[in-house]
């Protein structure tokens, strides 16, 4: 960086120190070094920095209650995997991965080994069993397992009226050994939306927008870090360019077929400790609960 470049970064550095917050004075600084060094590492024009912000005032405006553009931008930039990926401590926990604009809160409760098919399309039926366990492998009884997926034509409730706004959708808990399952549709490959700035993005970079086939699971357990997750199609070709940087591969699975003519799947998550300070306040809180009681 030039002398210029650094004295100025120093003093706008210096201005954000009176900040009384202290992780957003760590996190803006950090930032700021970041993007000033961005600027002076690429030679930044006024033209392209005007274009820069031209495209952030377009995703702005494509927000609406129902559509996060700016979040797509993170999925697609790969900054809400780094995130996950962050976030996840554990190596032999199941990794977490973005949670997606389909998901919808309140799923209808279904009962162990239930059916999530509420609108049939008579796509190939897939039946998901399931354990939750602690990274050391002991189950995890009435942990909550909520699931959502797409239907054979790639599309979820909210994008498709001739679906029932419960299709696929589904909140179970585990029995005493940690199991849990469910019969879904055997998910597609499809395409994130595309009409949007975050559309032009992909069209100008040559970049496919297609999420490899999954189900998504979000799965929660107390004492437990929870974890939002995907369950991945082996067979499936879009798993090294998925669109949004999800695929891990403890994620992947085998769909086998069996002599009902259902495919199978097996998924085991496991799900780390809550960190010392957050289980301690915890304790401490329903401790002072039950004495309040
Ligand atoms: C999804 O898996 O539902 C999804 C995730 C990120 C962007 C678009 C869709
Ligand atoms: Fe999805």
């Amino acid at each position: 960086m030039a002398n210029l470049q650094s004295e100025l970064l120093n003093d706008v550095l210096a201005a954000f120190e009176t900040a009384p917050d202290v992780r957003l004075r760590q996190l803006l600084r950090s930032l700021l070094i970041h993007l000033h060094g961005f600027v002076a590492e690429a030679h930044l024009s006024h033209d392209e920095w005007q274009k820069g912000i031209a495209f952030l005032t377009a995703v702005g405006r494509a927000c609406t209650p129902d559509r996060q553009e700016f979040m797509l931008l993170s999925d697609v930039l790969g900054i809400s995997s780094a995130v996950d990926v962050a976030k996840d401590s554990h190596p032999q926990a199941t990794p977490g991965t973005v949670l997606g604009p389909y998901y919808v809160p309140n799923s209808p409760r279904r009962q162990p080994g239930a059916s999530l098919i509420d609108t049939d399309d008579g796509g190939q039926r897939l039946h998901v069993t399931g354990t939750v366990c602690s990274i050391d492998g002991v189950p995890i009884a009435n942990a909550a397992v909520d699931i959502w997926s797409c239907a054979s034509n790639g599309l979820y409730p909210a994008q498709d009226p001739a679906q029932s706004p419960t299709n696929m959708r589904g909140l179970m808990g585990t029995d005493a050994s940690g199991r849990f399952d469910f019969v879904v549709l055997r998910p597609t490959n499809y395409s994130i939306p595309m009409d949007g700035p975050v559309g032009e993005l992909l069209r100008a970079t040559g970049r496919s927008p297609m999420r490899a086939a999954h189900v998504h699971l979000i799965v929660s357990a107390a004492g437990y870090q929870g974890v939002t997750t995907h369950l991945f199609d082996s067979q499936c070709r879009y798993l090294s360019s998925d669109s949004v940087f999800s695929t891990r591969k403890p994620l992947i699975r085998q769909f086998l077929q069996s002599a009902n003519g259902e495919l199978t799947a097996c998924f085991e998550v496991k799900l780390a400790p809550q960190p010392a300070v957050a289980s301690a306040a915890a304790a401490a809180a329903a401790a002072a609960a039950a004495a309040r009681s």
